[in-house]
């Protein structure tokens, strides 16, 4: 007999894994939130009689429980599953900085307890179960916990990767640049193209193919060699150009543009940018 599971948290994760733990023959049980309207919208929307219960609930109906609540709430949530009373049973989170030792109150009482990030993004529930499948997990935990988390991966037909504790915040800050800071620097180059008189539904529509093929050929070629434009060419005056026109930009977008410049500068140059131009282009990014 396969333990139950319980999922602690009602949100856009905990639905889309909720909905994918179930399609892939795991025998999801209970979802609970502090908002009983929420804990049974999102157990309708998982399906197969899934009961809506509260955080005190949980480990009454499942052995095996699955927390997704926001990173600040982990702890929390945790003391609240272990203060309603449990024994043993398996406990994973799926918040990509903190590690096992968040669920500290639940090992407490004999809970073996891990951790299962999808290097994802999620913007809803019904978009997260597509794009769940077939991503990478980064999984951590003691025994029954990670061998629980590889098994979740591999029904999801996805990478599993092992990231030690003390160097989480580092790998959710490279998934955050990787997501978030993508995301930060595209509004920011809309923002420019409105400056420069494009709409904004017409910038994106005009961005859309360079962003697609920028994607497609890092994906497929890696950063390097996907590199282009002024700093891989050495184009002093050009960048120049750009921080005079900057100026007229919100601060933010004018930092934006030095920092992802500076890195860039990096890369041209393990790419073969002569040192002339190079240092030219740097004093240039620094203001100096
Ligand atoms: N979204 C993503 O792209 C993504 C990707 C990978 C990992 N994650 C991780 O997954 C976890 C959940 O993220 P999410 O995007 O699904 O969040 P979310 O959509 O905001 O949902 C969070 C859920 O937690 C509950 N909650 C909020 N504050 C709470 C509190 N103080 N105490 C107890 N419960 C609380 C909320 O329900 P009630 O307020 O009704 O209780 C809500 O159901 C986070 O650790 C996040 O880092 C997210």
């Amino acid at each position: 007999m396969i333990d139950a599971i319980g999922i602690a948290g009602a949100g856009r994760v905990a639905q889309a894994m909720g909905r994918l733990l179930l399609e892939r023959g795991f025998p999801v049980n209970c979802i609970a939130s502090r908002d009983p309207e929420q804990a049974f919208a999102a157990a309708t929307f998982i399906g197969g009689g899934v009961h809506a219960v509260d955080y005190s609930e949980i480990a009454r109906h499942a052995r095996r429980i699955l927390i997704a609540v926001p990173d600040s709430a982990v702890a929390d949530v945790s003391n609240l599953i272990a203060d309603a009373g449990i024994r043993g049973g398996i406990a994973l989170h799926t918040c990509g900085t903190q590690g096992p030792d968040a669920l500290r109150s639940l090992m407490d009482h004999g809970v073996s307890c891990g951790t299962i990030h999808p290097l994802q993004t999620i913007v809803n529930a019904k978009q997260g179960v597509g794009a769940l499948r077939g991503c990478a997990f980064a999984v951590d935990g003691d025994g029954p916990a990670i061998r629980w988390a590889e098994e979740i991966a591999a029904k999801f037909e996805g990478e599993v990767l092992r990231i030690p504790q003390h160097l989480r915040p580092l790998y959710h800050a490279g998934a955050v640049m990787a997501s978030n800071y993508l995301v930060g620097l595209v509004g920011a180059a809309q923002h420019l193209m409105e400056m420069a008189g494009v709409g904004r539904n017409g910038s994106l529509r005009a961005l859309a193919p360079l962003l697609r093929t920028t994607l497609e050929n890092i994906l497929k070629q890696g950063p390097l060699a996907a590199l282009t434009g002024p700093i891989e060419r050495g184009d002093v005056e050009t960048v120049a150009a750009h921080l005079r026109a900057l100026s007229n930009a919100p601060e933010q977008i004018q930092h934006l543009y030095r920092a992802a410049g500076l890195e860039v500068l990096q890369m041209a140059l393990a790419r073969g940018l002569a040192a002339s131009p190079a240092t030219s282009i740097e004093r240039e990014l620094r203001g100096n």
